[in-house]
């Protein structure tokens, strides 16, 4: 079986987010099943490529009479094959890969993803390399909607689209199509067309052969109108094609071998949290105390993430002997509002604005909790590393948050399955229903060593879903 897997992200040569986290580590798990897997990816001008890591020049392909070269070489880490596609307007452009420096999308997006786009089908059509030609091409949001859509007619190829997030659609106007040359047979309703707009994602999910989720719950919550952004319609007309299959957690999220953490634990061996934690509040400036809870939170700081629910929860905290940490970065009004709250509150609550993956992993090892008051999760990996590193997940109960977290209740404690604390709705008192459920079971040491261990044991590594991933190329070229 050989794959071409392509994406706009990958960790570690770039990431703004999860997606790139789920191109790092699942070509991996696929390879290690014996699947050829080979990555596409945009030469972005700030990939991370190792100081002594060659690339070297497979082809130069004419693009609508563009020139674009395509390079290739591996994943730092994996050593996973990947083609990079060199075009200006990516390549002379450091830093996101999807805005500029105002923090606003790149006019010509459109123009980048589907000259990508053309790059990863002539890759697919062995247009570039004669030697090599995948039996399915693996696409990843709207950026890769494309590809689907133009490897249509082509039927020795099979394509799988996974959703990693319904919110973000690449949709343009009617001019953007013209301009982009595009087949007019894709101009209709049931094709690329979008309330008189064109759609990137509808590329995905109109065209592709097999359709996926992150999780199995986002997979049914995206044919509700709730959910669906305008697109539950089309989903439960290709309900037969939709599935959901989880993400798993990279080998570089673990704290028995972390090396951003001041002291490595594992399940075996807690005390090593209890020395990441007071690390971790000096690191932030936080009095440093074994005694009170530390609440963390990493992300993307957006409306998707509940921040502006988590802020206003964050100003009502009254008398609380509560931590809480956070980094992130996302939208300006947040960030400065996270930054006054912890002005105001210098004694309770740290916060960084940017982005640090070390940081990440020691908020991760040191807090006792991880809040994700998400108003959707297509996924959610914070979560998964929470479970991983015993730190008591928060969650709504969406998405893959509901899939990967047992509710803390008196019966789930009694038979043991509890691993976290579960908000089935939210606003602002349900957070600080969820603070106070926490407080609670940090005082009662008994129940949140279990409710951590519980957590610790779970198994979401990447090597599952990898088969799930296979088996689903499987029934697709073998039809
Ligand atoms: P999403 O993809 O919607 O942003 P996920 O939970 O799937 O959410 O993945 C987010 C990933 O990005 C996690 O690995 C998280 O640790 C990381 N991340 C998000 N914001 C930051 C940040 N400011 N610094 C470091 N890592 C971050
Ligand atoms: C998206 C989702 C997140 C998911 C990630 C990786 O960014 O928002 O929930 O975990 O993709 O699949």
């Amino acid at each position: 079986m050989s794959v071409l897997f392509a994406t706009s992200e990958a960790y570690p040569l770039i990431k703004t987010g999860g997606l790139a986290d789920v191109s790092g580590a699942l070509p991996a798990a696929l390879i290690e099943l014996g699947v050829d897997v080979r990555i596409v990816l945009p030469r972005y001008g700030d990939l991370a490529l190792r100081e002594d890591q060659t690339t070297e020049h497979v082809s130069r392909i004419d693009v609508l009479g563009q020139p674009v070269d395509i390079l290739q070489t591996v994943m730092p880490d994996s050593g996973v094959m990947v083609y990079l596609v060199d075009h200006p307007t990516f390549s002379a452009r450091q830093g996101n890969p999807y805005m500029g420096p105002d923090g606003n999308s790149w006019h010509d997006n459109p123009d980048r993803f589907a000259l990508f786009a053309r790059a990863a089908v002539s890759l697919a059509t062995a247009e570039v390399d004669a030697d090599w030609q995948p039996d399915v091409v693996h696409a990843n949001d709207w950026q890769t909607g494309l590809i689907p859509a133009l490897l249509h007619e082509a039927d020795s190829i099979k394509t799988v689209f996974t959703l990693h997030n319904l919110a973000y659609q690449g949709v343009f106007d009617r001019s953007t199509f013209e301009r982009l040359g595009l087949p007019w047979s894709l101009w209709r309703p049931d094709g690329l067309e979008f309330w008189g707009n064109m759609s990137f994602i509808k590329g995905g999910i109109v065209f592709a052969d097999r359709i996926t989720t992150v999780s199995p719950n986002y997979a049914q919550e995206i044919q509700t109108p709730a959910f669906g952004y305008g697109l539950d319609g089309l989903l439960r007309h290709r309900r037969d094609a939709l599935v959901g299959i989880l993400n798993g957690i990279g080998s570089d999220w673990d704290p028995a071998h972390d090396p951003a953490l001041h002291t490595p634990y594992s399940i075996k061996d807690l005390d090593g949290k209890a020395v990441n934690k007071a690390a971790l509040q000096k690191e932030l400036g936080l009095p440093v105390r074994d005694d009170v809870p530390l609440i963390v939170h990493v992300g993307r700081l957006v409306e998707q993430k509940g921040t502006d629910l988590l802020i206003q929860a964050l100003s009502m905290l009254d008398q609380r002997d509560v931590q809480f940490a956070c980094l992130g970065s996302g939208e300006t009004r947040f960030e400065q509002a996270l930054r006054a709250r912890a002005e105001a509150d210098p004694e309770r609550i740290a916060v960084r604005i940017g982005y640090d993956e070390g940081l990440a992993h020691r908020l991760e090892g040191g807090g006792d909790a991880f809040i994700m008051p998400s108003r959707f999760e297509p996924c959610g990996l914070n979560q998964l590393y929470s479970l991983k590193y015993g730190t008591v997940p928060i969650v709504h109960s969406v998405g893959g948050l509901a899939d990967t977290v047992t509710p803390v209740s008196q019966e789930t404690l009694r038979n043991g399955s509890a691993t976290g604390i579960v908000m089935d709705h939210l606003d602002v008192n349900a957070i600080l229903w969820a603070f106070d459920a926490f407080i609670r079971l940090f005082d009662r040491d008994d129940e949140l060593d279990a409710v951590r261990r519980q957590a610790m044991a779970q198994h979401y590594d990447w090597d599952a879903s990898a088969r799930s991933y296979l088996s689903l190329y499987e029934e697709i070229t073998t039809r």
